[in-house]
């Protein structure tokens, strides 16, 4: 588990125990999977990288955070799904995407990556941020169109987060974690998707180790290979590399699988030539991540799809 100091930030532990890494909704993550489309993730890159940049306190990123929430209404008609705007005093909001659970709505399974973008000169440069992180919100995007469009109603709530100012320290998400915890939301894991386009190794998806969940970053790979069919393998970012930090530091079982090894990174992110054109104009990679993130909101999240849609899916 976390280290003592991190558990006790958490405060005192939940009455839940330790989570249960089961996986048993094969019928429900085999009927998701097909509907995610390579060329819906491709579609969302494009629209991010083409806004000037997605800066925290510029004009740009703050119309990133109105059209995410935007995209995400457009999927649903139901009430009781909410997308809101988080407001931590930047011109740039987190967006949250709540599907609340039907039998175990208090344990809450969080599916994030962040907003903004950065490159030298603030808030007038030009940082497309393709890869950091238009990717991963346009897998968490295609993510929350298909589970929607399934009409999945899990058995815990599940939320999807589109961080605000990561770029600038995580602030975005420390705002966020500092809030639940404010409230004594119960988070039973967090998955932060931040870069998944660019292939850079030969394996697929990498889970770093550090400020990370071994035991929820077994049940990835698991998942990985029960459903996505990719390879994979375990690095490490050797710092505080992205929001996952902000959950681990709360004691909340956090992961990161990552495009590439760290040594084969991407070396275009904080620059203007951070493109879609460099992750060969296609979204082959994301894909990939979009699976293991459907996969993972599905087995924690547990419930079911609605029974019409399962009926008409068949
Ligand atoms: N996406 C990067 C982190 C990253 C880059 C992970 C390359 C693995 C390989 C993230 O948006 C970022 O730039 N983070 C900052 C640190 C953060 C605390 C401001 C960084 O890596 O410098
Ligand atoms: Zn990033």
């Amino acid at each position: 588990g976390p280290p003592a100091a991190a558990r006790a930030a958490l405060g005192p532990a939940p009455a839940r125990g330790p989570v249960d890494y089961t996986i048993d909704r094969a019928q429900v993550v085999r009927a998701v999977l097909p509907a995610l489309d390579r060329e819906a993730i491709r579609t969302t890159i494009g629209e991010l990288s083409a806004m000037k940049n997605r800066y925290y306190r510029s004009d740009t990123g703050a119309r990133a955070s109105i059209w995410l929430r935007d995209r995400w209404r457009s999927f649903t008609s139901r009430r009781d799904v909410t997308i809101e705007l988080f407001d931590q005093g930047y011109p740039q909001k987190s967006v949250i995407l709540t599907i609340p659970g039907t039998t175990r709505a208090s344990e809450v399974v969080v599916l994030g990556g962040h907003l903004d973008s950065i490159s030298f000169g603030g808030t007038s440069a030009t940082a497309p941020g393709a890869d950091d992180d238009a990717s991963g919100i346009a897998t968490l995007t295609e993510v929350a169109r298909v589970l929607l469009a399934k009409g999945y109603r899990p058995a815990r709530t599940i939320k999807i987060i589109a961080y605000a100012a990561e770029e600038i320290g995580l602030r975005g998400s420390q705002a966020v974690v500092k809030d639940f915890k404010k409230r004594g939301i119960d988070v039973v894991g967090a998955l932060q998707l931040d870069m998944t386009n660019y292939q850079g190794s030969a394996k697929d998806i990498w889970l770093m180790k550090d400020f990370t969940s071994a035991a929820q970053n077994t049940f990835l790979t698991k998942l990985i290979d029960t459903y996505v069919g990719a390879t994979w393998g375990m690095d490490a970012c050797g710092y505080a590399c992205s929001d996952h930090a902000s959950w681990y530091r709360a004691g909340v079982p956090a992961s990161m699988p990552f495009e590439s090894r760290m040594r084969d990174r991407n070396m275009q992110i904080h620059t203007a030539n951070d493109t879609l054109e460099l992750s060969n104009d296609n979204a082959d990679h994301a894909l990939k991540f979009a699976r293991l993130a459907a996969a993972y909101a599905i087995e924690l999240g547990k419930g079911e799809l609605a029974p019409a849609v399962r009926t008409a899916a068949r």
